[in-house]
């Protein structure tokens, strides 16, 4: 008995430093990429699938950052988890934090090249395992480009998007918990539209700005000024009650920014204001400050912070932006040059009367929510007991190279036909997972026909996307000479 233990401790040992020293020597690196999700849980932010930013190509990624340590924006350490993923290429979807121990990723909807994507895949960071998920509700669509939100108790508010390629603008509530669909009001509800942002505030409502219903406009790629229509105004706020079921309108004042879409929206650390971050926007009429905006949810009056640090990045579009530590945390997107600015973009918003830009992220800095007790013990006790690993781990690995080997061999083929099982369970039929881009012959419908570059014109100089009829081919480029 004693034996067997002291084999598989050893064993664990081995596999935690082979394990380490495997990550060691991959370093991840990632596509450019907008359009995809960006999860918070547990000191991890994952990062899924989107459109590579130079091809506008559906990508399936799948990788995190550790945010428990401090990093570099300059060098990020990506761990890589696309192997272990099962969601289809797709793009445009919903994530949130959620279920019934608040730490699973919940994936909703999105624009799939593959017809078979479910509607609802989670994914386990403790079990490093994704599921789909098989819910019934006959009315719950599948939507894309909405930015969803998850409220205090689990449940996912998915309003307006892209439905069977009509822009909508109906509340759809899905609640993470016991899984069931719901519907939410839609009286008052704004006009429908795509690519706006949503927040969830302190007092249970969530609050929707900009987006866009134009689907002949266009903007300029170096700038991302909307070149020609418009994206919808920011001059009007609207307020979801998610307790009462009902919508307001708020009309806002001071420095409103210019109508735009893709952008990002996150509640202050005070949780009494928003920020708003980059997208693709109308002429801003003299403002000198484009891409920050702070909207304080005291009188509903849009103001330009004040921003220091050392380099101003470019603006972006389509990325993400979460809240972590005293950060926002902007990742990937549009419109910057990787050679030049990270992927990673930090902005300290832990004073209001100066953001400040920075390239180091430090995680020691208490957060104004602490985290749940459990998570950091659990934490600690894993780097305890990595850190225990390494050093017997090194002291050992030498002699156990040759046994540990073998066992992870073993290991590794077990986990293999664990891993082939589940696809079975998950996909039926559909095991085979295309493992190029989403190249034109996988693309059977005409929504993800659109979501595919031209890139027959892909050679102007000033380059304008004209987004077709269906509103939602970004990069049909313009040789405008
Ligand atoms: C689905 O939606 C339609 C139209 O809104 C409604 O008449 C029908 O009752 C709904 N079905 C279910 C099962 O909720
Ligand atoms: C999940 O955790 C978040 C904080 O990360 C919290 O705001 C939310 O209320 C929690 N949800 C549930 C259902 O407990
Ligand atoms: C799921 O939970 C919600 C409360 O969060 C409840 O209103 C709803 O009836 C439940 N649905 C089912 C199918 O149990
Ligand atoms: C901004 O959007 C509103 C609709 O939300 C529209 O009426 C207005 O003309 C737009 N402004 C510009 C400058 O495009």
């Amino acid at each position: 008995m004693s034996k067997n233990f002291l084999v598989y401790f050893l064993l664990w040992i081995l596999l935690q430093v082979l394990v380490d020293v495997n990550c060691q020597l991959t370093p991840f690196k990632p596509s450019g990429m907008f359009r995809h999700t960006a999860t918070f849980i547990d000191n991890k932010l994952y990062i899924l699938s989107g459109s590579e930013t130079s091809t506008g190509n559906i990508i399936r990624e799948f990788f995190y950052l550790d945010v428990s340590i401090p990093f570099n924006t300059q060098e990020l350490s990506w761990k890589d988890l696309s192997k272990i993923s099962i969601v289809p290429f797709h793009t445009d979807a919903v994530s949130a934090k959620s279920g019934a121990k608040n730490d699973t990723l919940f994936l909703y909807g999105g624009l799939s090249s593959v017809s078979t994507m479910a509607l609802v895949y989670t994914f386990d960071p403790q079990h490093i395992v994704w599921n789909s998920q098989v819910t019934t509700e006959i009315n719950a669509t599948r939507k894309y480009g909405l930015t969803g939100v998850i409220d205090y108790s689990g449940k996912l508010y998915l309003w307006g998007g892209i439905s069977n390629n009509i822009i909508v603008n109906d509340m759809l509530i899905f609640d993470t918990i016991n899984f069931s669909w719901g519907k939410g009001s839609s009286v008052n509800a704004p006009t429908q539209r795509y690519h706006f942002g949503a927040t969830l505030l302190p007092n249970n409502k969530i609050i929707y700005m900009g987006g866009v219903d134009d689907i002949t406009s266009s903007f300029y790629i170096e700038t991302l000024y909307i070149s020609k229509g418009t994206a919808l105004s920011l001059k009007e706020v609207y307020i979801y009650d998610t307790i009462n079921d009902n919508w307001d309108t708020k009309i806002t004042t001071g420095k409103i920014p210019s109508n735009r879409s893709g952008f990002s929206t996150i509640l202050g650390l005070d949780g009494q204001r928003i920020i708003i971050y980059g997208g693709v926007f109308n002429d801003p009429g003299g403002y000198v400050d484009t891409t920050l905006y702070v909207l304080d949810l005291t009188n509903f009056n849009w103001d330009i912070p004040k921003i220091t640090g050392n380099t101003i990045p470019k603006p972006r579009a389509w990325h993400k932006a979460n809240v972590i530590s005293k950060y926002m945390v902007i990742t990937f997107g549009y419109g910057y040059n990787r050679a030049v600015d990270s992927d990673i973009l930090l902005l300290d918003i832990s004073n209001n009367e100066e953001y400040v830009w920075t390239t180091s992220f430090d995680p020691s800095v208490p957060k104004s929510s602490p985290p749940p007790s459990s998570s950091q013990t659990s934490n600690n006790s894993s780097d305890n007991s990595k850190m225990v690993g390494a050093i017997v781990g090194s002291l050992l690995s030498g002699i156990f190279l040759s046994v540990g080997g073998f066992f992870l061999y073993k290991w590794n083929k077990k986990r293999q036909s664990q891993n082939n099982i589940n696809n079975y369970n998950n996909h039926g039929q559909e095991k085979a997972i295309p493992t190029e881009g989403s190249k034109n012959e996988n693309i059977t419908n005409h929504e993800a026909v659109s979501a595919i570059v031209n890139n027959d014109n892909y050679y102007g100089q000033e380059v304008v996307t004209t987004p077709t009829s269906d509103g939602f081919k970004f990069f049909k480029f313009l040789n405008k000479k």
